[in-house]
């Protein structure tokens, strides 16, 4: 956690500035009037029950929701005051700036190496030595080239579980994001696992924005600088993490993280 007391209101840019946002799939409104605030390479935890909008709220951030039909979207996602939702958005463009790490990882049935570059080979990288370049910068940033770097032609699928989690953060970095959405990035993973991505996380906040989703409160608090309480698809409270954890403004967010809540 960072030291500096810190509030939505305070010093530093926002990436995102998300307003009056609702989400209906079909008839049901999973969010409803979200308000919040990205700051800048900080790490954002959005924590609540489950199915109060969560993991509904982080794939407005990239669009995802558009890959699910019968989703409808109303209010403002600004990125860097740009409205994502803006017709003219290339959203192919906008997921590449703004990633997405998954709950279980994910790695394609492929080599390490080819894990890694498959995004710029999409894109049209086909030099080796740019590519391997890339790799090892990759790796290196997902804390995983001195674990890996002499197998990368093994296939992805047997590293263990964090280890294919940080192949994935280092799939993700390879195409050079600007922001970092996790979806309960250690849910599949042990404590001593969980811990090696808090680290990580800690580590890439230095050049990147996180949006972190997380059913651990103990979790958020160690890692977040901004923390946002969710119920039934509504943004209860959003401030600095430690004002939430110690003291939080509304009633419900208290009960929450006291343990009173259901
Ligand atoms: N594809 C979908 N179609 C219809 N309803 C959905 C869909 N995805 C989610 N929902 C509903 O929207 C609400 C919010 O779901 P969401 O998955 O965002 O919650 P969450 O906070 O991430 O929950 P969890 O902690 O269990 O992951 C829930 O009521 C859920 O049932
Ligand atoms: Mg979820």
């Amino acid at each position: 956690m960072s030291s500096a007391p810190l509030s939505p209101d305070g010093p530093g840019r926002n990436r995102f500035e998300i307003s009056k946002l609702d989400l209906f799939y079909g008839d049901f409104q999973a969010l409803k009037s979200v308000e919040m605030s990205v700051r800048d390479r900080m790490i954002t935890a959005l924590i609540g029950p489950s199915g109060c909008g969560k993991s509904t709220l982080l794939r407005c951030l990239n669009r995802m929701n558009d890959l699910i039909h019968g989703t409808r979207i109303q209010g403002k996602v600004l990125l860097d005051g740009q409205d994502i939702y803006h017709a003219s958005t290339d959203v192919t463009n906008l997921r590449k700036r703004v990633g997405m790490v998954f709950q279980r990882p994910n790695p394609f049935p492929l080599s390490l190496y080819n894990n890694v570059v498959y995004g710029l080979r999409v894109a049209g990288v086909h030099s080796r030595k740019e590519l391997d370049e890339i790799v090892e910068r990759s790796l290196r940033a997902a804390w995983l080239w001195d674990v890996v770097s002499d197998r990368l032609d093994h296939s992805a699928l047997e590293l263990p579980l964090d280890q294919q989690q940080r192949l994935c953060v280092a799939r993700l970095l390879a195409v050079q994001p600007e922001v970092i959405l996790m979806d309960e990035p250690c849910s599949a993973l042990d404590p001593i696992a969980t811990m090696k991505i808090e680290e990580l996380m800690l580590e890439l906040k230095k050049e990147y924005t996180i949006i972190i989703v997380t059913h651990n409160m103990q979790q958020a608090a160690r890692v977040s600088d901004f923390t946002g309480y969710m119920l039934l698809g509504e943004m209860i409270e959003f401030g600095g993490t430690k004002d939430i954890f110690t003291r939080p403004s509304n009633k419900l967010t208290d009960d929450y993280i006291t343990g009173k809540y259901g």
